[in-house]
């Protein structure tokens, strides 16, 4: 699907926004600026929060408490090992109830459970080219509803 600019990401992100469930998992693939946090600010905006979306590029991790839902934002690509994942409490947070939003899951590889949804996004001359795929039911239900 062709993303020609922002707004077309925050589109999609305000479709997605209304197809969340509880435990619902989503990867975020794509380069450093293909507009992954921006699909995550769009979804957290579509819900109703106003305050500032920042990028968990340090602290690995922003949680949300919106319209019911308690969401999850990781950004993975600065971290460094199994320990780090661990005393982070990452396991836990996987309760079958909280939904996340994870950039650079390729970090985890081993640790994160598997996606229900896991989006891709190009950078192209001008604008962004994604792809969605599902691995669960919960994912395929969520993207024919997209
Ligand atoms: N469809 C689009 N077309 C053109 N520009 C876009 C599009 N979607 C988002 N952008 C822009 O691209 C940039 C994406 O930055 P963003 O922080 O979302 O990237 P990211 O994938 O999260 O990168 P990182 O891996 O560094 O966290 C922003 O400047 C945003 O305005
Ligand atoms: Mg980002």
């Amino acid at each position: 699907m062709a993303l020609t600019d922002e707004a077309a990401t925050i589109a999609l992100a305000q479709r997605l926004a209304a197809q969340l469930k509880p435990g619902m998992v989503i990867y975020l693939h794509g380069d450093l600026g293909a507009g992954k946090t921006t699909l995550v600010r769009g979804v957290l905006n579509a819900l109703g929060y106003g305050g500032r979306v920042k990028s968990p590029t340090y602290t690995l991790v922003e949680p949300y408490n919106i319209a019911g839902m308690d969401l999850r934002h990781l950004d993975l690509y600065r971290l460094h090992d199994e320990n780090e994942w661990e005393s982070a409490g990452f396991r836990e947070e996987f309760d079958g109830r909280n939904i996340f939003f994870i950039e650079w899951p390729e970090r985890a590889q081993g640790l994160i459970p598997k996606a229900d949804v896991e989006i891709s996004f190009e950078i192209l001359t001008r604008g962004r080219r994604t792809s969605m795929h599902a691995n669960t039911n919960v994912g395929k239900q969520c993207l024919a509803q997209l």
